[in-house]
Parts: structure tokens; sequence; C-alpha cells
């Protein structure tokens, strides 16, 4: 399949067609969500939290991110692929931006980098895009921030807040970002906010108001139980599935019932007979 680029996703929002995003982390799950025929695929710092059993994302690196995004884009032919932007790779300096965008596409082809955060780093925003890598803003509940906000909790439920909200989107389209992600709004806030932007807007908990969804792998597919935002609708119970194959492992292994003839390697009867006697 052609390889999906920036000018289809414009085409689509224009055309009213809803987006599709979901998280991949590795060659398999990239393999899946490319094969599913989903728009973009994200290789999001939730790697932190479902990959590598962390509370929050604020302890992963750039090298963590470059690690899992090499492995999705080995199993991706067509997805629109966007790496994000680590907790302390962008927020000190426009240079430091441009710096760590840069080396995450070089080294790993990825198609756009995402970073979180509103008018506050627009400095940041307007110089990776003029080093020509395509931004996608990331407003809202913004995990990288969770100790700020005192925890993973709903943003924007005041006209006060909501309003912060607006500007901050107003200042990534400024800024120049392809689109925008918004997490853990009010529905009614995401969907005025789309209407007022020309851009893309990816909702995560923010109602059905949005140009598009984007989920995490792990949450969708029913694969991480640690915590489940009231936003996530599991789509599959696919622990349950591994754990039916792992305690069925186990049963056949115990009463030797695996391997069987079918899974195992026999020798010609000729063969097996000098080499028995
Ligand atoms: O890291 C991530 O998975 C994300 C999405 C939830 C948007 O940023
Ligand atoms: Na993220």
């Amino acid at each position: 399949d052609k390889k999906v680029t920036i000018l289809d996703l414009k085409k689509k929002y224009q055309e009213g067609k809803p987006l599709t995003m979901v998280t991949a982390y590795d060659y398999c799950s990239g393999k899946e969500v490319d094969r599913a025929g989903i728009d973009m695929i994200l290789v999001g710092d939730s790697l932190g939290m479902v990959m590598l059993g962390e509370k929050s994302t604020t302890s992963v690196t750039m090298d963590q991110v470059i690690h899992h995004s090499k492995a999705v884009i080995k199993g991706n032919k067509r997805a629109f692929v966007v790496g994000d932007m680590p907790f302390g790779s962008f927020e000190a300096s426009p240079r430091d931006a441009v710096q760590n965008a840069i080396r995450l596409v070089k080294e790993t082809q990825v198609d756009a980098i995402k970073l979180e955060g509103g008018k506050k780093h627009q400095d940041k925003i307007k110089a990776i895009v003029e080093a020509g890598i395509p931004v996608m803003g990331h407003i809202g509940l913004t995990p990288q921030s969770v100790s700020s906000f005192g925890g993973f909790k709903l943003q924007g439920k005041t006209a006060e807040e909501a309003n912060k909200i607006l500007e901050d989107a107003l200042a990534l389209q400024e800024a120049g970002c392809f689109a925008i992600v918004i997490e853990m709004v009010p529905h009614a806030v995401a969907t005025s906010l789309t209407r007022m932007l020309k851009i893309p807007t990816i909702g995560i908990g923010a109602g059905n108001g949005t140009s598009g969804q984007v989920l995490v792998y792990h949450d969708m597919l029913g694969m991480y139980s640690d915590f489940l935002p009231k936003f996530v609708k599991q789509y599959a119970n696919i622990s349950k599935h591994i754990q039916e194959a792992l305690s069925n492992f186990k049963q056949e292994v115990t009463s030797r019932s695996f391997p069987d003839s079918l899974h195992s390697f026999s020798m010609k009867e000729n063969e097996l007979n000098e080499y028995l006697t």
C-alpha cells in the first residue's frame, strides 16, 4: 500500500473524514496497527508505563523512544508514524527541542514528532517546524506534567480553564502544528476547539466532536490492567487469551501431553534402526 503522507491526512480532514491513530511500541504491534489500516501510529512515551512498568511517563528517555521507534518503523509499511518527544527533551530551549527532534527523525525515520504543552512551548514548536519536521501538539491533560496537575485529572472543567486550553490550541496552530492531540477535557470544550481550528484535533477522553481519535494499544486491547481510565474502550480482552494459553501450556507440559508427535521430529525408519543398534 501507498504510504500515508501529511497531505493525505490533510485531505481526509478537509473532507470531514475522521482520522485514526493508535500507539505501537515494537515490530509486531507496529505491523498490526499498520495492517488494520489505521492512519497514524504514535510511538508514545506511554511506552514507559505499558512496556517498562513505570508509574508515569516522566522517566522516559530519548534513547528509549528511539529504540522503540526503530522497531515500529520496521513493522510498518503504510501508516504515518509520529514519535513522542519525552519529558526533558525539549522544554529548556528551542535549540534542545530542534536537536532532539532531528535526532529522533534521523535515527528512526519517523514521519513527525509530538510534544506536550501549549503556548509556553510555541517557540520550540516553531523552531522544529522550521527545521522541516512536522509537529503534532498535545494539550489538555499532558501526562508529563502529571505532578503539577496533582494526578491524571480532567482538564478544562471551568470556563476559565477551558478558555486557557482554547488559547493554547490557537498558539499551537499559529506555531505550525499539523494536528493537535486533546486529552481528557469535556466533550464541549474539545468540540468548540475543533470547530475553531483549521488543523485536525485528535481526541483521547475528549468526546466525539474531534477530527479524530487515538487510544493506547495495550489499553484498547485489554493488555494493561494497572489502571483503566474512563475514556478507554476495551475492544478486546487479549490478557484473558494470554492467560488461557499460558496455563494450557503449563498444564500440558506438566502432564507430558506437549509436545505431541505433530510438534516433534521423527527419523527415517532405517536411520532410526541403525541409530538404536
Ligand atoms: O504517549 C501516548 O500514548 C500519548 C497518547 C495517549 C496521545 O501521548
Ligand atoms: Na505521550
